[in-house]
């Protein structure tokens, strides 16, 4: 089936007690066992429930993955992610990492005994200089948050494969109707299903998305045993959105580059950063890398000052953290989703005070734009 049947329907096969085209929300902790020793194939909420299999395997139905996992946020599948090293295992991770990646790997997992190295993985020769003979891991965002950097992916895959390294990406900014990582060789997907998975910008999740039994199996492990797998309210919404990924996916895309072309030959922006762009380094890249350059770019102002203004004074964009809604959210990366990362490593790769980063929904294109144009006049 093409991509957007399955969105539809893998998962969400027809009740089959009542007929219910929607399947029901098993809002429910526990399973009454029929007889001792038996199940109806569900114990216990946190290890299993049917809206979070239905979830899964859709999930990894649409990112050409054999098994996915959903947890409580994206940072949850990533920790899960990373639970998969032992101490004294080696990570390069991409240098534009989201912040909350950064923050738990250079805070927490830290402690842990695993090491971390933040490399530009736009340049193959970096990373390739990078790797150690105790890496195990190759973690990547491409496009990378907020700076819109890509990796390539499938030179990546080569170089992690001639070294038996696992190659993991984030895959939030795109989604997998834009990009599709394990077909281009990474091992391991990563979502925060917060974002256009859901769409809707009323539930967290996240996901895992695997190749190979011997991980899905470790994931499980720990999805079950640290508790951490999604709710079914949560996967129930997530579900619901996913149906109309494409759709959204394509309107997206196409506001994304109106935005992108408007702020582009406005006065008073100084840079654009989109791969839709012509101007972008990684064009090229991106045109064949993905289907569409999507609806996440930033843009520089010049200084703290105008990006306050120009923030204080959107209407229609709201001032907010996260991406991927169907509403246009606007936010200042430097002192929002990047604050935990250390203002000298945020002004080194790119996280100027002055950036913006719009994340565009799927209003009315001409009403973003004059939005952006009053707000504009400010800075
Ligand atoms: C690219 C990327 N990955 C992961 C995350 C973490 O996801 P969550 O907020 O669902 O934990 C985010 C959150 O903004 C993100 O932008």
């Amino acid at each position: 089936m093409g991509f957007a049947t399955d969105a539809i329907h893998v998962g969400q096969e027809p009740d089959p007690t009542t007929g219910a085209i929607v399947a029901p929300i098993y809002q429910t902790s526990t399973y009454v066992q029929p007889e001792f020793g038996k199940t109806k194939g569900y114990d216990y909420a946190r290890t299993n429930h049917p809206n979070r299999k239905a979830l899964e395997r859709c999930v990894a139905q649409l990112e050409g993955g054999k098994n996915a996992y959903v947890f409580t946020s994206g940072m949850a599948a990533i920790d899960a992610v990373f639970r998969l090293l032992r101490p004294g295992d080696h990570v390069v991770v991409s240098e534009a990492v989201y912040g909350g990646v950064y923050r738990l790997s250079t805070q927490l997992l830290n402690q842990f005994g695993l090491e971390f190295s933040f490399v530009d993985t736009s340049s193959i020769e970096l990373m390739s200089a990078a790797l150690r003979d105790n890496t195990k891991m190759i973690y990547v965002e491409t496009p990378t948050n907020p700076t819109l950097i890509l990796t390539d992916i499938a030179a990546t895959a080569r170089l992690a494969n001639e070294r038996g390294i696992t190659l993991v990406v984030d895959n939030t900014f795109m989604s997998p109707y834009l990009q599709r990582p394990i077909t281009l060789g990474a091992h391991i997907v990563v979502h925060s299903m917060t974002k256009y998975l859901n769409g809707h910008s009323d539930a967290t999740g996240g996901a895992v998305i695997l190749t190979r039994e011997e991980d899905a199996e470790k994931i499980y492990f720990i999805q079950r045993s640290a508790g951490s797998g999604l709710a079914p309210m949560d996967c129930f919404l997530v579900s619901r959105g996913i149906k109309t990924l494409v759709v959204r996916m394509l309107q997206h895309n196409a506001n994304g580059i109106a935005v992108a072309r408007h702020l582009d030959a406005h006065a008073k922006v100084r840079k654009v950063f989109y791969p839709g762009l012509p101007s972008h380094p990684q064009h090229e890249l991106a045109r064949w890398q993905q289907r569409g350059p999507g609806a996440m770019l930033s843009f520089d102002v010049g200084s703290l000052e105008a990006a306050r203004r120009l923030l204080d004074q959107v209407k229609l964009c709201s001032l907010a953290e996260s991406l991927g809604g169907v509403e246009t959210l606007i936010s200042h990366p430097a002192t929002m989703t990047h604050a935990s990362m250390p203002a000298d490593i945020r002004r080194s790769i790119g996280i100027t005070d002055g950036l913006v980063r719009l994340s565009v929904g799927i209003e009315d294109v001409e009403d973003i734009q004059a939005d952006l144009d009053q707000a504009l006049l400010y800075v």
